[in-house]
């Protein structure tokens, strides 16, 4: 397993493979690898030659430094999990001068208003930091195929946007979110939830399933009201949005009509950790 920490080494190296014609996935992460991770990182090293996996905590997609300050770094313990799966694996992580170069801010981007529905509404900043490092990832990496889970199924589709809109030559490919049997969403951000919260997380996967059930014979409205109600009675878990939206807009739905593709979004307090999670409707 080779470990970059330089981008332009990691460049250097890349550039000789692809002049031998060697073709990469690619999958970026902020470390704290979870099984989710690894099964985008299995897809990559199935559909390409190899995969390059990017560790680093991204500070301007922050808009919370508590949050920034507790996010978990464990990156021998991610490459340790990381060759369980491949010894062939590029890791790639930078440190944040090597990204920043001294300038640890976002570039501002326009996403056609994906950027300002649900995560963007409350989490100010947190798609033009999102947008910066991506960018930059897909410029330094230069993958064919980039990998992403849709457990931040915005995020994904602002991707899509990006490389879109700058003329990035990447397939960016969306991964179906990976559950434990409770049907919790596996996410970096789980192993820091106090037993009880722990607990208590999946019912937000039970109810979203519940919420799925009922979109067939009642109103958006109705079914929101709904997950609201069971929400106020969970003393484990605040929410702090449920939206069922249309897929490609991301606008949240007034009325239904049967020729568009809904989904259910739900973003929640365990504690003092925000989850967030989703699931197709129809
Ligand atoms: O989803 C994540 O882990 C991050 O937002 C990403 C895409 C690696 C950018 O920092």
């Amino acid at each position: 397993m080779i470990v970059f920490t330089n981008k332009l080494e990691i460049q250097d190296h890349i550039s000789k493979e692809k002049a031998k014609g060697i073709t990469f996935g690619f999958v970026p992460t902020m470390g704290a690898l979870h099984n989710g991770h690894l099964s985008l990182v299995e897809r990559a090293l199935k559909e390409n030659d190899t995969c390059v996996v990017s560790v680093f905590v991204n500070p301007t997609q922050f808009d919370n430094v508590d949050d920034l300050e507790k996010y978990p770094r464990t990156l021998e313990q991610d490459i340790t999990l990381l060759e369980t799966v491949s010894k062939t694996i590029l890791v790639y992580a930078p440190s944040v001068e090597d990204i920043y170069e001294g300038n640890t801010k976002a570039e501002h981007f326009s996403f056609d208003g994906l950027e300002f529905e649900m995560e963007g509404k409350f989490r100010k900043g947190h798609f033009d930091g999102v947008g910066t490092i991506v960018k930059r990832l897909f410029e330094i990496v230069t993958p064919d195929i980039a990998y992403f889970g849709e457990k931040d199924f915005q995020q994904l589709a602002i991707i899509k946007k990006l490389a879109q809109k700058y003329n990035i030559p990447v397939n960016v490919k969306g991964c179906k979110i990976y559950r434990e049997d409770s049907g919790l969403a596996y996410s970096s951000r789980n192993s820091r939830l106090k037993p009880d919260y722990r607990k208590a997380a999946p019912f937000i996967f039970k109810t979203i399933t519940a919420a799925k059930e009922k979109f067939g014979t009642k109103s958006a409205k109705e079914v929101t009201e709904w997950v609201e109600k069971q929400f106020a009675k969970n003393k484990f878990l605040e929410l702090e949005y449920f939206i069922i939206a249309e897929v490609t807009t991301l606008k949240t739905v007034k009325r239904k009509s049967k020729s568009k593709t809904y989904r259910a979004f739900v973003a929640a307090y365990a504690d003092d950790i925000r989850l967030i999670d989703n699931i197709a409707l129809n």
